[in-house]
């Protein structure tokens, strides 16, 4: 059975979190329409729902402006606009925990001040045809974040931020991301953080393609921390075109520059493939890998030239193992077959 709900708001200020499903908040939009039964539910967002200032919000909920909790095929569509109102106090806008057959289309979200949408323990997620908009000065704001989540399809989205387009974290499987255009903004999308104080984490089957960037520090990356656990395996960005980035394609796996450990997530199958392009820096393609090694990355058609003439863009590589293919620019190879 489908329930229909239909969520209009236009709220100027509330004193309190909205939590969907929530155990100890106050303002519960289940009565909105949104069944948190494992039934079907509809919500659409009409108008705008503008964050409150922080002296009007309760003290104990400050990390998110609406939390959705375990709801099964949940649909948040409509052309509505999510303002966060500018103010940095709480993490993220729209907070989606356990939500398996989430369906987000359509809105926009505006000046969020922290990241936008985070989904995490859930399965089967759609993403399609959202804009997020935030100037790239607000710092750490993701547009999208996924951590522990499964078949997930984003797409036909323009995303501008203060930080990732989109972050995949730990535990995500099967993530397929098109027609994703990044920037303006700080950095790309990006496989990572992972592994920090030590923990063990692992991203697989991932394919990024047919994307645009846009100015940013950084397009496709994957960034893990020296010290980590677990492996990030079967990683595909295909069909990308970039235009004035500082690190088009980055493997950092010395996040911060935090020095070699012993331990090190692994990374391997990682493929780069039909990249064009400009960078703004000396350096198109970072492949600065652990020296437990990455394996199986594979270059190819590749044509990343410097904005600047005179500096022709370089490739720079550490225990990179793999091969490189059709490169046209940057000159060199840096990739090593692998040495038993
Ligand atoms: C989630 O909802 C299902 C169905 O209503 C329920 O059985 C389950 O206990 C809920 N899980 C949590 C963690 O609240
Ligand atoms: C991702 O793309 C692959 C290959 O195109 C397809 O087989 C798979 O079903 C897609 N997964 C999702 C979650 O859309
Ligand atoms: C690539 O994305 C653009 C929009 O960003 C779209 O117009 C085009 O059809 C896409 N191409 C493919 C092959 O999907
Ligand atoms: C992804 O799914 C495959 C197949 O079910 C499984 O073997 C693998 O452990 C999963 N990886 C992650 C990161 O969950
Ligand atoms: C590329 O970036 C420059 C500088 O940000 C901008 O002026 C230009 O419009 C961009 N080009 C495209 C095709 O987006
Ligand atoms: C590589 O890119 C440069 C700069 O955009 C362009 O002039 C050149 O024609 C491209 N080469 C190929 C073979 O596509």
């Amino acid at each position: 059975m489908l329930i229909v709900g239909i969520l209009i708001l236009s709220i100027a200020s509330f004193n309190s979190c909205m939590v969907v499903n929530g155990k100890k908040h106050t303002l519960d939009v289940i009565q909105y329409g949104a069944k948190g039964d494992g039934k079907s539910d509809d919500t659409q967002v009409m108008g705008t729902i503008l964050g409150p200032k922080r002296n009007d919000w309760g003290k104990e909920c400050s990390i998110m402006l609406i939390h959705f909790f375990n709801i099964s095929r949940l649909t948040l569509e409509g052309s509505g606009v999510i303002n966060g109102n500018g103010e940095g106090w709480w993490d993220r806008a729209l907070q989606f925990d356990k939500c398996n057959g989430l369906k987000i289309t359509g809105l926009t979200h505006i000046n969020g001040p922290g990241p936008h949408i985070a989904v995490t323990d859930s399965n089967d997620v759609t993403i399609s045809n959202i804009h997020i908009n935030t100037p790239k000065e607000s710092h750490n704001t993701d547009g999208i974040d996924l951590t522990r989540t499964n078949r997930v399809n984003i797409h036909d989205s323009p995303i501008s931020c203060g930080d990732d387009c989109i972050a995949i974290k730990g535990g995500s499987n099967f993530t397929n991301i098109s027609q994703i255009t990044c920037g303006p903004g700080v950095h790309g999308i990006s496989v990572g953080s992972l592994g920090g104080h030590g923990a063990e984490e692992y991203v697989e089957n991932l394919i990024v393609k047919n994307c645009t960037f846009n100015g940013a520090a950084s397009a496709v990356k994957i960034k893990t921390w020296p010290g980590g656990k677990g492996h990030v395996k079967n990683i595909i960005f295909k069909d990308i075109i970039i235009n004035q980035t500082n690190f088009p394609v980055y493997i950092d796996q010395h996040y911060m520059r935090t020095p070699e450990q012993d331990q090190a997530i692994k990374i391997s199958k990682v493929t780069f493939s039909n990249i064009y392009g400009t960078c703004i820096g000396d350096d198109a393609i970072v492949l600065d890998c652990a020296k437990i090694g990455c394996d199986n990355i594979n270059l190819n058609q590749i044509n990343i030239t410097s904005i600047n003439p005179k500096k022709p863009a370089s490739v720079k590589c550490n225990y990179a193992h793999g091969k490189a293919t059709n490169i046209i620019s940057p000159r060199g190879n840096c990739v090593t077959k692998k040495q038993n």
